[in-house]
């Protein structure tokens, strides 16, 4: 038996010494300590043994076990990043703490942030209507906008809302003016997955209705914004676009803290990631929220927050934030 302990322990630093990413030490740590590891097994047998036996190998296992343990312990902490990406699933490694998740994280970053500038916290449904998610927003039926967008269109003639846009009608219809909402929320398109595309993902939507709203009140909004999250000024620029919900329409571009800018897959070499889209509110879609478009005007933006979520944390591969991989995930705990 002492020649088996040996063994493993040897075999664990073999292991351990071709190990670059801590997620393959976790692996490593599962298979040598975990619940099905040979050394798991031989604890048990000791408790069948004999009194004298238990005294002769209780201790050399417990040390073995300590020397692996410690093995462990030191190759984590010399490992260069903590945060790497792996898909292995072969989950045996006992995590019972939960963590935020990284969207919640910069999520609640964000709306504490517009909370402070006054803004209500509210939320919709995420399978909706055409007309909350279409219509009502200047989007009607044939508008080669809908092509930008591939919507999952279910049997029931609902669809699975593309965009926390939304929430703009839903807002003002319960409302009114003046008006001041955020809402956080899960949307869906019809995407190929590759790093940068996922058929699910988040946004937070925003809108502010008043009188003699202008441009200016909306770039001071996305500025105070990226300071929370990042907590440091970001180079942003701000592009013309178009949405048929905004007149003017503008794109928000971030420079991407994953190359810095240099140009890198994430940023599809450009140095620039598209985070915000935002405008005045369309007359349109003000009359469909029933607000009177001679009095008021207003502001929108719809920010992914998936994006901000991977700039953040320097995340370069979309796909984790939905593996539900605790492993990868407790990383970003706040607590
Ligand atoms: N809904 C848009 C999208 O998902 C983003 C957006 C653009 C939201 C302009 C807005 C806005 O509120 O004004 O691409």
């Amino acid at each position: 038996m002492e020649k088996e302990l040996e063994n493993l322990l040897v075999s664990l630093k073999n292991e351990l010494d071709k190990c670059t990413k801590e997620f393959d030490v976790l692996n490593l740590k599962s298979k040598y300590l975990g619940k099905k590891s040979r050394l798991s097994e031989i604890l048990s047998e000791l408790k069948n043994m004999s009194v004298e036996d238990k005294r002769l190998y209780g201790s050399v296992i417990n040390n073995t076990k300590k020397q692996m343990e410690q093995e462990v312990n030191e190759k984590i902490e010399n490992l260069d990043s903590k945060v790497n990406i792996s898909f292995d699933d072969t989950i045996d490694y006992d995590v019972n703490n939960g963590s935020l998740h990284p969207v919640t994280i910069v999520a609640k970053e964000v709306t504490d942030c517009l909370k402070k500038m006054g803004f209500t916290v509210v939320s919709g449904p995420e399978m909706e209507s055409e007309y909350y998610n279409f219509e009502a927003l200047n989007v009607p039926k044939d508008h080669p906008a809908r092509d930008m967008q591939d919507t999952y269109y279910l049997d029931n003639g609902m669809l699975l809302r593309t965009q926390t846009s939304d929430n703009q009608i839903r807002g003002m219809e319960n409302y009114g003016a003046p008006l001041r909402i955020c809402a956080p929320g899960r949307t869906f398109r019809n995407e190929d997955l590759d790093a940068n595309h996922e058929n699910t993902f988040f946004q937070i939507e925003g809108m502010v209705i008043d009188k003699n709203i202008s441009i200016e009140n909306l770039m001071y909004v996305m500025q105070e914004l990226l300071k929370e999250v990042f907590h440091t000024n970001i180079k942003v620029r701000l592009r013309p676009g178009f949405f048929p919900f905004t007149e003017p329409s503008y794109e928000m571009d971030m420079s991407c803290v994953i190359c810095g800018g240099k140009g890198c897959p994430t940023c599809k070499n450009s140095g620039w990631i598209e985070l915000i889209g935002c405008g005045m509110v369309h007359p349109n879609v003000l009359r469909a929220g029933g607000i009177d478009s001679e009095q008021y005007t207003g502001f929108a933006f719809g920010i992914g927050l998936t994006r901000l979520a991977m700039m953040k944390y320097k995340i370069n591969d979309i796909r984790v934030l939905n593996s539900g991989d605790i492993r990868y995930l407790k990383n970003f705990d706040i607590k």
